[in-house]
């Protein structure tokens, strides 16, 4: 049986670089431990520094959000869970702070440490006093949008906080999730799309009510939120994990260097986002500019130009990112001592995992931990095969209407034709919106893992695709949609 299974994944992986074949060989890579040595103390420097901005102006506010559920996905709420503790420490309030994940991981049955998430492999419980301001279904694009433009009539459940913001005040928005071109899940409901998200932007920088505004983004493709779409002179600077064509990586993942604590069957966290976490964690951040903090983050997110790293961009005010990253985090008065030092492009190489794998890795490795014969064991098979067979479906489905729609000869290149670098994905995103809507109808949730796919979608609307056209395509690729799997992983129009 067991042989059998690994031909089976190895035979149809129909995406590239699946880890499992180091999960098989698990050749661990030594590196030296990329400690944080990127610091010098020097005491008698220190108090000039944040003396002078000592009395910013205005109100801090920040908006978390993890946009996934499934224990699989720990790493997203962890990520926010540990943004919430850096922006505590730096001095923030709670009232200020607008929590959203799923708050389904602390107590998961899956979870080795009940009430406990932690960030890292020897992290602290990032768990603690997290407020649940919006958890469950109430995570969800409206209420995420609300949230910013402080407009409580539109919320519906959860806490009721929002961004109550005036012109003096600095905002800072924390995005983790899956993504794919021009696009960001929620746990349970229809996408969050990048034109709707600037709309959102341009609202509030209408509104008046901020100075300016930083956004830290982590997504697949997360580049392409951004790219030609957010203008200058909104007074917002943006980061993205990735660029617009490339996944972005989780880490601390088991089999990778550093893993989790043995008992983890999960990736704890993800690389850009530990990367700027772990760094506002041990710096002065009066003294830090944002600029400093993109070099940093870029340089550690790259992985040493390895195959599990992506991109680090900026969009949007560049100008900005020569504020002091206190401006927007606050700082925690323990690191006022530590002078700013360039010097953590060294951190060595650690193994990552593509995003859209790391589901994979949690069955994976659930399967080979469970004892043989348990019914633990054969869930976790299930799990990966049903996961590989919608990811088959899929991937064939939008090939085949591809092939239906352009041709055989020129489906491949028509599906994934990248337009040139500064223009947005698509000119028509109600166009992209209806032929999504119109395949999941006919051929099930792209979930998760389909978001990927999206740039094809925008490729038909640019390419002048009808929503009747794709109607009849997807009807006569998806003559049935085979029992979809994981039921809390439809995320598509249908919720
Ligand atoms: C707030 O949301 C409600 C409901 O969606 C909407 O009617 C109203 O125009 C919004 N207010 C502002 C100021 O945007
Ligand atoms: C920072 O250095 C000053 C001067 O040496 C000292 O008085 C202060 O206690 C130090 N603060 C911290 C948090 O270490």
């Amino acid at each position: 049986m067991i042989p059998i299974f690994h031909f089976y994944l190895l035979s149809s992986m129909p995406m590239d670089r699946f880890p499992i074949l180091f999960l098989i060989a698990t050749t661990l890579i030594t590196v030296v431990s990329g400690g944080h040595d990127d610091f010098l103390r020097l005491p008698s420097e220190a108090s000039r520094f944040f003396q002078a901005d000592e009395h910013v102006e205005g109100t801090r506010w920040a908006v978390l959000i993890a946009g996934s559920n499934g224990y699989w996905n720990y790493r997203h709420q962890a990520d926010v869970c540990h943004a919430y503790q850096v922006l505590r420490k730096g001095g923030l309030k709670e009232e200020n702070i607008i929590v959203f994940m799923y708050d389904d991981i602390a107590n998961n049955e899956e979870n080795p440490r009940p009430g406990v998430i932690i960030n890292s492999p020897h992290g602290d419980n990032v768990y603690k006093g997290v407020p649940k301001d919006y958890v469950g279904e109430d995570v969800n694009a409206d209420n995420f949008f609300a949230a910013i433009l402080g407009n409580k009539s539109a919320l519906t459940g959860g806490s009721g906080k929002v961004v109550d913001s005036g012109p003096n005040d600095h905002i800072f928005i924390y995005y983790s999730d899956h993504g794919g071109p021009g696009v960001l899940g929620m746990p349970t409901s229809s996408y969050v799309f990048a034109s709707d998200l600037i709309e959102v932007l341009k609202k509030k920088h209408a509104s008046g009510t901020y100075k300016s505004l930083v956004f830290y983004l982590e997504a697949c493709e997360s580049g392409s939120i951004f790219e030609g779409l957010l203008p200058e002179g909104l007074n917002i600077y943006a980061t993205t994990a990735a660029n617009a064509e490339e996944s972005s990586w989780g880490t601390y993942c088991p089999g990778e260097y550093p893993s989790p604590p043995p008992e983890y069957e999960t990736c704890l966290g993800d690389l850009y986002s530990i990367a700027w976490m772990e760094d506002s964690d041990i710096h002065n951040l009066r003294t830090e500019t944002l600029h400093q903090q993109y070099e940093l983050v870029k340089a550690r997110t790259i992985n040493g130009n390895s195959m599990y790293g992506s991109h680090v961009m900026q969009f949007g005010d560049i100008g900005l990112s020569k504020d002091n990253v206190f401006l927007y985090l606050g700082t925690n008065p323990a690191n006022d001592n530590v002078t700013f030092v360039h010097k953590n492009s060294l951190v060595p190489p650690t193994k990552a995992v593509n995003q859209r794998d790391a589901d994979l890795i949690h069955f994976w490795d659930k399967f080979r931990k469970a004892p043989q014969d348990s019914p633990r064991k054969a869930a976790a098979e299930k799990q990966v095969l049903e996961a590989m067979s919608h990811r088959m479906h899929i991937d064939n489905s939008v090939k085949l209407i591809g092939k239906l729609l352009f041709g055989i000869e020129k489906a491949s290149e028509m599906l994934s034709s990248v337009r040139p670098a500064g223009l947005p994905l698509v000119d028509d995103w109600d166009c992209l919106k209806t032929l999504v809507r119109t395949f999941e109808t006919h051929c099930g949730s792209l979930s998760q893992y389909g978001m990927k796919h999206m740039r094809s979608f925008a490729n038909f609307c640019n390419a002048g695709i009808q929503k009747d056209q794709m109607t009849e395509a997807s009807a006569q690729a998806c003559v049935s949609i085979p029992a979809t799997p994981w039921s809390s992983l439809q995320r598509g129009f249908s919720a």
